[in-house]
């Protein structure tokens, strides 16, 4: 039976990504591409959602697939943008899985499709998951309590997917029109998911920069934060040594009671002085987000930022005097982040605002997405050993609900998954950049002639769905042109099966 546990909303937006603070027992922040922390402007997926070349429609959506209780009928609107400019009858169809937040919003960010649909005459889909942005199925109390936000699961989110790809089909007269997925990050998870679930619903799947390998103990605790580390440490070895003795000045600030005051003279909180831990997850935050989108073009994903941020934040560092503490230049590097565009007036440190409507996340990641994430002495954060149980209480407090760890490899599969799917599954991509920390769950070896990895060195978070610039480099021209090469394969192949 599912406890009931009231609880509000203010309660939930942020409390996982600041909760494990406390510099004497800290626990890093959880930051899921979709954790709440950055983002200033609250109105920005409104404006998106005029600039977006996409008509938003509203489909009946079942609330459970799974069970015939008498509450599972209840339908609620799931939102799914379309764009048919290119689509020829019995064209392809490039479907974009959402993920956790406002559908504009990874629309807006994966000009991808936009560039490849008029070669393919594609009907391109966007289909918002639910229990984010519009697409709660009970409105505003969709996250009141366990009992609301209770369907809100990977699961269920493909269910969905594959129940509205089948209806959409039906309405175009067009059910012979192969379907390709395409996902980045958790949405990239769902995109390889879905394939290897619904082979009958999608012909294959491009699943860029997914960590699928980030459950369980399939890869070491520790990669996650090492792989950001390694990141700043290539650029400047005196940058990530700043960064690195950066916490514990931030620590002794803390305990000397002093610390409120040196932050004060280093920046403008909008809301008084941050409290040392909210000023520690900021800081955290800016490093992580900056390191998994290390563009090598200017872009604005997660936040406005210059090409190569990583070594801009590096050059701000290595650029201050020796004189100066190591505290304020991880503080003059972490601005580079929070005001690129040189417009804040004032940083908001105590609570990120959550302008993409990301929050549900921190109810995944208390149930089925149990991420376990360690830092090493080698990271240049503050050493941290994961502990489940701690986590699991939390999750308890939360939600009332204890996380299940194990059920992601168990519904999904992950370990060996080099031989498991050598042997099942066809038509994957999967694309990674190594800059992107995220890329050390990814799966990084070519497992069959059709589950295929394209990795780049210097590439960052589904650096390959952003619109093609004229400043891209080669390797990234070169990564987009074989996945076109290949989902072009799967369609002549798809055709190919229906003509004989
Ligand atoms: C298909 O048409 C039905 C009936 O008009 C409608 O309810 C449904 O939302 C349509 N499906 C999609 C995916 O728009
Ligand atoms: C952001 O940058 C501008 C220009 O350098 C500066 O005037 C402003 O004070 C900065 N904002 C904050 C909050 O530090
Ligand atoms: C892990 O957390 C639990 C629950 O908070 C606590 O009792 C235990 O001592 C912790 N273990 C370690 C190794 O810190
Ligand atoms: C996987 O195979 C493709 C060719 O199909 C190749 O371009 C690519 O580099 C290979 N990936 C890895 C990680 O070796």
């Amino acid at each position: 039976m599912m406890t009931m546990i009231p609880l509000f909303l203010s309660l939930l937006s942020l409390l996982l990504v600041t909760l494990p603070a406390t510099l004497a027992s800290h626990s890093p922040p959880i930051f899921f591409p979709g954790a709440t922390y950055p983002s200033s402007s609250l109105k920005q997926d409104d404006t998106l959602k005029k600039n977006i070349p996409f008509k938003t429609q509203f489909f009946p959506q079942i609330l459970d697939h799974f069970t015939y209780h008498p509450k599972s009928y209840i339908i609620f609107y799931q939102k799914y943008l379309i764009n048919s400019q290119f689509w020829h009858h019995g064209a392809p169809i490039f479907v974009y899985t959402g993920n956790e937040g406002n559908i504009e919003w990874f629309a807006a960010n994966t000009g991808f499709l936009l560039d490849i649909a008029p070669k393919f005459r594609a009907l391109l889909v966007f289909i918002e998951h639910r229990y984010y942005g519009e697409s709660l199925p009970f409105g505003k109390d969709s996250y009141n309590s366990a009992e609301m936000v209770g369907y809100l699961n990977s699961q269920q989110a493909l269910a969905d997917y594959a129940v509205l790809i089948r209806s959409l089909k039906q309405n175009l007269s067009s059910e012979a029109s192969p379907v390709v997925v395409f996902g980045g990050s958790y949405g990239g998870m769902l995109a390889a998911w879905f394939r290897l679930k619904y082979p009958h619903v999608a012909i294959g799947a491009l699943a860029s920069s997914a960590p699928i390998l980030h459950f369980d103990d399939i890869i070491p605790q520790t990669s996650f934060y090492d792989a950001v580390s390694q990141d700043f440490k290539s650029v400047s070895l005196n940058c990530y040594q700043v960064i690195k003795g950066s916490w514990a000045e931030l620590a002794a600030f803390s305990s000397q009671g002093q610390g409120l005051a040196e932050l004060s003279k280093n920046f403008k909180s909008c809301k008084g002085l941050p409290s040392v831990d909210a000023a520690q997850n900021w800081l955290w935050a800016a490093f992580v987000y900056t390191a998994m989108v290390n563009y090598p073009t200017e872009a604005n994903f997660m936040m406005h930022l210059p090409a190569y941020p990583v070594k801009e934040m590096c050059k701000i560092i290595d650029a201050l005097p020796p004189g100066e503490t190591k505290l304020s230049k991880a503080f003059a590097a972490a601005s580079l982040y929070y005001n690129y565009s040189q417009t804040e007036k004032c940083f908001n440190i105590e609570h990120g605002s959550d302008a993409h409507g990301l929050h549900g996340w921190d109810w995944q990641a208390c149930t089925e997405m149990v991420m376990p994430m360690s830092c090493s002495s080698e990271s240049m954060f503050t050493p941290y050993s994961y502990n489940y149980s701690a986590f699991a209480e939390e999750c308890m407090k939360m939600y009332g609900v204890t996380p299940r760890p194990h059920w992601i490899t168990t519904e999904f599969g992950g370990k060996q998954i080099e031989k498991i799917l050598k042997r099942f599954g066809s038509n994957i991509i999967f694309s990674n950049g190594m800059q992107d920390p995220w890329s050390r769950g990814g799966v990084l070896k070519n497992i069959s002639a059709s589950i295929v990895a394209l990795v780049t060195e210097e590439g960052a978070h589904h650096v390959d769905f952003r619109f093609a610039t004229k400043d891209d480099p080669n390797w990234l021209v070169e990564q987009r042109r074989q996945e076109v090469d290949i989902i072009q394969s799967w369609i002549d192949e798809y055709y190919c099966d229906l003509r004989s």
